[in-house]
């Protein structure tokens, strides 16, 4: 069954590039990602992973482990596991699962059989602290994603788990964002000191709160 957002993850034990995990307590109290590639050895997955291991600074920094996944073995991802370095210029730096059983991909519903039925879809999850989904993506085989917009969104939803906010369209980290509607006038005033602009009744903005 699909995951929706709200959902606890499902909780696994597998093998990975860097030894066995059990998800939930490898994810621990921080955030997690665990995104998924088709197949080993295959060019858009070699650019993510290369991406992805380039930026994981940027994950740190924001409390995030990230994981990927791949309907391979652990054997055949540390072969691949070179070739990433080679091509990328940054080695694989994160797990990668072996799922050649394919027990991840199921469990998450990475496998849409009317795309491809081996092969996963590019799937990202984010996690909270509290174990529960908070983003999906899903992306066909023939597109790489963007970790701009994987951390873009990250921002998001790690300010809005603080402040009764919003983030407009396009935000991106330092822009205004919107108060939520259940926030009053007169609550906004003392929630959101640096002043809020009133366009509309239910359409208020204020400077990003935790700067
Ligand atoms: C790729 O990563 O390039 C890829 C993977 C599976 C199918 C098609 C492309």
């Amino acid at each position: 069954m699909a995951i929706r957002l709200g959902d606890v993850a499902p909780d696994f034990t597998a093998e990975t590039t860097e030894g066995t995990i059990s998800f939930h307590e490898w994810l621990g109290d921080g955030w997690g990602i665990l995104f998924s590639h088709p197949k080993d050895f295959t060019p858009v997955c070699t650019t993510e992973l290369g991406g992805f291991a380039a930026r994981k600074g940027d994950f740190d920094a924001r409390n995030t482990k990230i994981i990927g996944v791949s309907v391979d073995d652990v054997a055949s991802h540390n072969q691949w596991s070179a070739d990433i370095g080679e091509t990328q210029g940054t080695a694989l730096n994160f797990p990668l699962i072996g799922d050649e059983n394919r027990v991840v991909a199921d469990l998450y519903d990475m496998i849409h059989p009317n795309a491809n039925d081996t092969l996963t879809v590019r799937s990202v999850f984010i996690i909270g602290p509290d174990k529960k989904v908070k983003l999906t993506l899903t992306y066909p085989a023939s597109t790489g994603r963007n970790i701009e917009e994987v951390l873009r969104v990250l921002d998001s939803l790690q300010l809005t788990a603080g402040y009764s906010v919003a983030t407009p369209v396009n935000w991106t980290y330092g822009g205004d964002v919107i108060i939520a509607n259940s926030v009053s006038d007169e609550d906004a005033a003392v929630k959101f000191p640096k002043g809020f602009t009133r366009i509309k009744p239910y359409l208020r903005t204020t400077p990003q709160p935790n700067l």
